[in-house]
């Protein structure tokens, strides 16, 4: 499985930490950059990722800003995209369970990376429950 990887210099190292846990799981990582702590701004970096995954170059997405608000509000414009910026393992379950996330979003200066890595495991493992949650996002689709 593909999973596109996208952040701003203030979700770098997050990125980077993520990146390492999911190869070391045997994921395939599509990264979409940044390439360095260096100021960026996260608009190029959500918009790729809500591309990649919209197109299908990767199932799903993890993005990273300071506080994830940048990056995930650039990811929701690109249609198709249902990126959630989730702060606990709880929102992480119901990203996928009620909206069927495409894009995991999280703040590099927000969120503990233990935190990060247990929202992941939680969002990966959950299932779309389907049922009037299909109602709900086929709605956002017609939007
Ligand atoms: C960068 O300083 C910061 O504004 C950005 O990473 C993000 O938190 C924006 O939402």
């Amino acid at each position: 499985m593909i999973i596109a990887l996208a952040s701003d210099h203030a979700g770098y190292e997050m990125k980077m930490a993520i990146k390492e846990k999911l190869e070391k799981e045997g994921y395939e990582i599509l990264d979409l950059g940044t390439d360095s702590t260096e100021s960026v701004d996260y608009p190029i970096y959500g918009k790729a990722i809500g591309e990649a995954v919209a197109q299908g170059k990767a199932e799903k997405g993890i993005a990273v800003c300071g506080t994830g608000i940048g990056i995930s509000i650039a990811a929701n414009k690109v249609k198709g995209i249902r990126c959630a910026l989730c702060t606990s393992v709880e929102m992480a379950r119901l990203a996928k369970e009620h909206n069927n996330a495409n894009i995991l979003a999280m703040g590099g200066r927000t969120t503990s990376k233990e935190l990060a890595f247990q929202m992941i495991d939680e969002w990966f493992n959950a299932e779309f429950l389907g049922g009037k949650h299909q109602r709900r996002i086929s709605m956002l689709d017609e939007m």
